[in-house]
C-alpha cells in the first residue's frame, strides 16, 4: 500500500467522500475532518460523522466504508453531497458520479485514491472531554459527532 501526501491539507482542503452500504443500498457524504495514521499497529483511517446524518445509519449497519478522494473537476459534487441527504434526495444521480464496487464496499469511478477500511472502533466525542469553547461552537445546536476508526486494508488509486 502506498500513499504520500500533504496529510494537513488532504481532508481539510481537499475533502473527502464517505461511504458505507452495498452497491444496491448505499449513502455517501463530504467530510473534511478526519485523518490517516496508525492504531493498534495497523494503518487506520478516522472519521467523525454527526449522529443526525443519514450516513450515519449506513455507518452502523455496515461493517466496511471507504473514504475516497477527487480531483478539483468534481468539486461541484462534493458540494453537492456535503449539503444535501440521502434521506431526501437521491443524491448520488444527482451529483453526477459513476458508483462503483471497493472491495466489501462501495467508491465513484471518478476519485484518485480510495481507502478501503474495516471497521474497528466506534466511540461518541463526549462533551465533557473537551474545551467549553469547542463546545460552544460546534455543539450548540448540533448533533453529538461518533468517531469511527477502520483498518485501512486496501488503496485503490
Ligand atoms: C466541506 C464539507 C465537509 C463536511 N465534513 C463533515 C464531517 O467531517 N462530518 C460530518 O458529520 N458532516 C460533515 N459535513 C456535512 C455533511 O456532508 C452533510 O450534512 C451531508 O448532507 C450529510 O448527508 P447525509 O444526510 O446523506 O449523510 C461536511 C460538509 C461539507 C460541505
Amino acid at each position: 500500500m502506498n500513499f504520500q501526501t500533504d496529510i494537513f491539507s488532504q481532508f481539510d482542503k481537499k475533502w473527502a467522500l464517505l461511504t458505507a452500504g452495498s452497491k444496491e443500498n448505499f449513502n455517501s457524504m463530504t467530510v473534511s475532518w478526519g485523518g490517516l495514521g496508525t492504531l493498534w499497529s495497523k494503518p487506520v483511517a478516522t472519521v467523525y460523522v454527526r449522529t443526525s446524518r443519514h450516513t450515519h445509519v449506513y455507518m452502523d449497519e455496515n461493517e466496511y466504508f471507504t473514504v475516497s478522494f477527487y480531483p478539483e473537476s468534481c468539486r461541484k459534487a462534493l458540494a453537492v453531497f456535503g449539503s444535501k441527504s440521502g434521506r431526501d434526495i437521491d443524491k448520488m444521480h444527482y451529483a453526477g458520479l459513476t458508483a462503483k464496487e471497493a472491495g466489501e464496499s462501495v467508491t465513484f469511478a471518478e476519485a484518485e485514491v480510495t481507502f478501503v477500511c474495516k471497521k474497528l472502533f466506534k466511540q461518541q466525542l463526549s462533551l465533557e472531554n473537551m474545551p467549553a469553547e469547542l463546545r460552544e461552537t460546534f455543539y450548540g445546536n448540533d448533533a453529538l459527532h461518533d468517531m469511527y476508526i477502520g483498518e485501512v486494508v486496501e488503496i485503490l488509486h
